[in-house]
């Protein structure tokens, strides 16, 4: 983790410097911003994606770890513990609550569904009490359903939890996933002893996925793991579809808080390797989880909008609150994540507390964009703060105009032309998410 000295004197030159742009002439400011905005619209991929025809926009489902973690004890806990029962109902859920049909298709076990030890052939085997069904009646399952099943398992001799890990046995545990009709695997880094294995490691399960003939969306935790030396991103995105880049989100907006830093810090890196088949993955989504309030979760979903973020959620969907379900299904902020460009978006200044977030989308005229703009209010207390500035200041720069909604809100914000101003208020630890779609002919005035 950066230790928190290099986030605090980073945000604060990025403060001293953006707080005063807002006071700079127009022409200055305008300059800046033009800037930021053409380094988002050239980021052309560096390298080709992972070969398989997967994840071509970030791909969207639910996953255990977050919620469920490792509890296996299925007679104290019938209802969570890490079993067919866990996935059956929450895949009943997905279907039911309208999730499967806005997208979240996926529904990923993690860690903590096998048995300690191989079988005779060096087979995986899902433990016969919580998987009575086995992963193949659990995969016809979730199909008959329109929906997918994801397994993981762990490029290190073992789990983290210490379930066995597929090291030395990458081909037999491919084969075996492509038997049981496993649609993604979750890859983490546990108990590798040597950080200089990672690469081949990872690619070695590339490479086994890849011979079984199945397509089987590959999730690594490679650059997550490689701490010490910097990772090759491009045969990262060549080998993977979405990778782990930063420590497991937890239930709280300070963990929410710390992959938004994590990411701003490294933004103008990580855009160039971005792209349809290969995604940065912040986490899971822990909306109707704990941790979050109201406002809270649309910062969690407005910059997991504006990132092209795969969107995975851990929560129990037979708890969950309204507003976080509103939040979950709306189909603007969805709409912005899976755009068929999967541009990361980046943020673009900085106006007192309130950071601004721009993400280009389409539809495009040339190399004019329409964009996801999100702003975010990181300030704890105090009033809604407001933004007031003209839309070329939000990088809304073709003479042509945008037509803007607040996606959160539902709201028509009108059409506005880049002299115009636009005035958006954002409250305390909370966020606004815009579209800005291009005007493709001059309105009338
Ligand atoms: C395996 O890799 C080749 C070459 O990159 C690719 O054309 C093919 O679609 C891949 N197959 C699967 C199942 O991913």
């Amino acid at each position: 983790m950066p230790s928190t000295e290099i986030l605090r004197s980073w945000f604060s030159e990025q403060n001293s410097r953006t707080q005063s742009s807002v006071f700079l002439r127009l022409p200055e400011a305008k300059m800046w911003i033009r800037d930021s905005i053409a380094l988002l619209a050239i980021a052309v991929p560096l390298t080709a994606a992972l070969d398989n025809g997967l994840a071509l926009k970030p791909p969207m489902g639910w996953i255990s770890w977050e919620r469920f973690r490792c509890e296996i004890d299925c007679d104290q806990y019938p209802n969570d513990c890490i079993s067919e029962n866990l996935y059956k109902r929450i895949a009943d859920e997905l279907v039911d609550g309208g999730y499967r049909d806005v997208g979240y298709v996926h529904v990923n076990i993690d860690d903590c569904w096998a048995l300690k030890e191989r079988d005779s052939n060096g087979r995986m085997v899902a433990d016969p009490k919580r998987f009575p069904s086995g992963m193949k009646g659990l995969a016809k399952y979730m199909h008959d359903r329109g929906l997918k099943l994801g397994i993981y398992s762990d490029a290190g001799s073992k789990t983290c939890a210490g379930y066995p890990g597929s090291r030395d046995y990458e081909d037999i545990d491919a084969q075996t996933y492509a038997d049981w009709d496993i649609d993604m695997l979750k890859y983490d880094g546990c108990f590798i002893a040597n950080e200089a294995d990672i690469p081949n490691l990872y690619m070695k399960m590339t490479q086994a996925l890849n011979k079984t003939g199945k397509q089987i969306v590959y999730s690594c935790e490679w650059p997550l793991y490689q701490k010490n030396t910097e990772p090759d991103w491009g045969k990262i995105a060549a080998s993977c579809n979405l990778w782990r880049n930063y420590d497991d989100i937890a239930d709280t907006f300070e963990s929410v808080k710390r992959t938004i830093d994590v990411f701003v810090k490294n933004q103008d890196l990580y855009v160039k390797h971005q792209k349809p088949g290969a995604f940065f993955d912040p986490d899971m989504l822990i909306l109707g989880d704990y941790g979050l309030s109201k406002d809270e979760a649309r910062v969690q979903m407005a910059i997991w909008a504006i990132w092209g973020a795969p969107l995975f959620m851990s929560n129990d969907l037979a708890k969950i609150d309204e507003d976080s379900k509103k939040l979950l299904l709306n189909r603007g902020v969805i709409g912005i994540n899976q755009d068929p460009e999967g541009i990361m978006g980046k943020m673009i200044k900085q106006a007192r507390d309130v950071r601004i977030f721009a993400k280009p989308i389409l539809p495009k005229s040339g190399s004019s964009y329409s964009f996801g703009l999100a702003l975010i209010n990181l300030s704890d207390g105090g009033n809604p703060q407001r933004v007031n500035q003209t839309a070329s200041e939000y990088g809304l720069t073709d003479p042509r105009g945008y037509r803007i909604t607040d996606e959160f809100d539902n709201l028509e914000l009108g059409i506005v032309k880049p002299g115009d101003f636009l005035a958006i208020d954002v409250n305390p630890s909370g966020a606004r998410l815009l579209k800005a779609v291009l005007m493709f002919s001059t309105p009338k005035e």
